[in-house]
């Protein structure tokens, strides 16, 4: 019986990109350009299995191709706001993502954004590379203290309690969040922390604000010009979640205007463009979202597609199918 083909669409790690083509028909994107719309829809035209990243659009134009022959989408990544579920299944396409093996990673990114911009490191690092630096003295780069403060977090899923579990044991944060699907009593035992009923609630009592919700419409600019006014003027914006759960424009007016004291940012609005504004700010920390980017959650996450779709060619439920 011939392999089925299947299209991996970026570059993958080399070892997962071994097994895909050591079981399956695979055709690599060897030079790691992103797809056109047509190249995507060729794809689904030509494989079995198509497997796409985050920053592949397959959207409704391209799903609506005539003559489909792909029967799955293996995602690599844990968000989906990139495919057009709807679209995907109407096409007669099952849909994987990558839950759980990136958990850690992200929320160690997040911390990092945290840190990075109440501490004013990246613009330490910018100060001293630049041959600016004169000598220690009392008044020099002052931060802002993170041990202790409280950690607002909008999402409560698997890694944003990873990051309150970071947070709450090794800095000593207050924990509060909202969720409109709060988890399990059980599954935040051990974070001391306290549920609030709104977003806003979050917004006026946190010092640090970090955003692990999905991307799309339900989301999309909840970090708004109000939003932005509800928080304290010293409080921190973090997001390593989706570029537009924030409304980018009311984020640098509102940083501009001193109305929160900064932000950490690993994704954007409209990624790879990032605004000229940010980029002149020093009190934002700008990550080419990194969230998911170690060797080892790398090779896990392609792991888990190979996973998936080995699953649905032997006739079974792909454990992650999202439909
Ligand atoms: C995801 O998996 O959704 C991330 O954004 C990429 O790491």
């Amino acid at each position: 019986m011939s392999r089925p083909k299947v299209i991996v669409t970026r570059r993958w790690h080399p070892d997962v990109e071994a097994v895909l083509t050591e079981r399956y028909d695979t055709q690599l994107n060897q030079d790691d350009h992103p797809m056109s719309v047509s190249e995507l829809q060729d794809a689904l035209r030509s494989a079995d299995a198509v497997l796409p990243t985050v920053s592949d659009r397959v959207d409704a134009e391209v799903l609506g191709a005539d003559n489909i022959r792909a029967r799955i989408l293996g995602s690599n990544g844990v968000g989906f706001n990139h495919i057009d579920l709807d679209a995907a299944k109407a096409a007669g396409l099952t849909v994987t993502n990558t839950p759980e093996v990136l958990t850690d990673c992200t929320a160690d990114l997040a911390m990092t954004l945290l840190l990075t911009v109440a501490r004013r490191a990246g613009e330490g690092e910018r100060h001293l590379r630049n041959g600016e630096w004169t000598g220690w003295r009392p008044t020099h780069m002052m931060g802002t203290s993170v041990t202790g403060k409280t950690l607002g977090l909008i999402g409560m899923g698997r890694i944003a309690r990873a990051v309150a579990a970071r947070a709450a044991h090794g800095f000593n944060m207050k924990i509060i969040f909202h969720d409109p699907y709060p988890p399990k009593a059980e599954d935040i035992a051990d974070l001391n922390a306290t549920q609030c009923a709104s977003p806003e609630e979050v917004f006026a009592q946190a010092d640090f604000v970090s955003l692990h919700c999905p991307g799309g419409k339900d989301t999309y600019h909840l970090i708004s010009t109000a939003a932005l006014a509800a928080m304290k003027p010293s409080a921190f914006l973090i997001n390593s979640a989706r570029g537009d759960v924030i409304d980018e424009a009311a984020l640098v007016q509102a940083l501009a205007n001193g109305e929160i004291a900064g932000a950490g940012l690993d994704v954007f609005e409209k990624e790879p463009a990032i605004s000229a504004d940010l980029v002149a700010m020093e009190n934002v920390v700008l990550l080419p979202h990194l969230g998911s980017a170690t060797m080892e959650t790398r090779k896990a996450m392609g792991m888990r597609v190979v996973e998936n779709i080995d699953a649905f060619f032997a006739g079974e439920t792909p454990r992650d199918k999202l439909v």
